[in-house]
């Protein structure tokens, strides 16, 4: 049977209902893995994106809780630089093609308009089927030298979230 977008948003709300992002965070990855592994839910949800503007699109978002589904698709390479998620954690599922994710660690904190100087710690390949939690404040970047597509669940919209100032050392 089909998982369905409507199934992830209603068991992610289920969870975070419940339980605090800490305490349900490894199970809302699972959950992510489960709509990554269903090759009806990329097909209906991670539509090929040529010539549109941005690779990012809100699928769902829930009014009650403010986490929102997005799909990203990107065709063709995607570099990104250190950032965080400003006062909201992330999920991202690795749908199609992979990503070469750099876990960041921050040697000096920002303070008002100062930067927070960051160095990376980790590097890790993200693979079909892969979800990774990245909670408020860490900092990570993505790179992907080809096309992609990806599944990233947003504690709140990020499109109405301040990142962090963020420099690499
Ligand atoms: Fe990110």
């Amino acid at each position: 049977m089909t998982y369905r977008i409507s199934d992830l948003a209603d068991d992610v709300h289920t969870l975070l209902s419940q339980l605090d992002i800490s305490q349900c965070s490894d199970k809302l990855c699972e959950l992510v893995s489960k709509a990554l592994n269903d090759t009806e839910f990329i097909s209906d949800n991670l539509l090929d994106r040529v010539g549109r503007e941005k690779p990012r699109e809100v699928l769902y978002e829930n009014d009650e809780l403010g986490f929102c589904i997005c799909g990203h698709v990107y065709g063709d390479q995607a570099i990104g630089e250190p950032h965080d998620h400003g006062s909201s954690w992330a999920i991202y599922g690795q749908a199609e093609g992979t990503t070469e994710m750099t876990d960041w660690r921050i040697v000096k904190a920002g303070k008002g308009e100062k930067p927070s100087i960051v160095e990376p710690f980790k590097t890790y390949i993200m693979k079909p089927g892969d979800a990774h939690f990245y909670g408020i404040g860490d900092v990570h970047a993505p790179k992907r030298i080809a096309p992609t597509k990806l599944i990233r669940i947003e504690g709140a919209n990020l499109d109405r979230i301040k990142r962090s100032r963020i420099i690499a050392a």
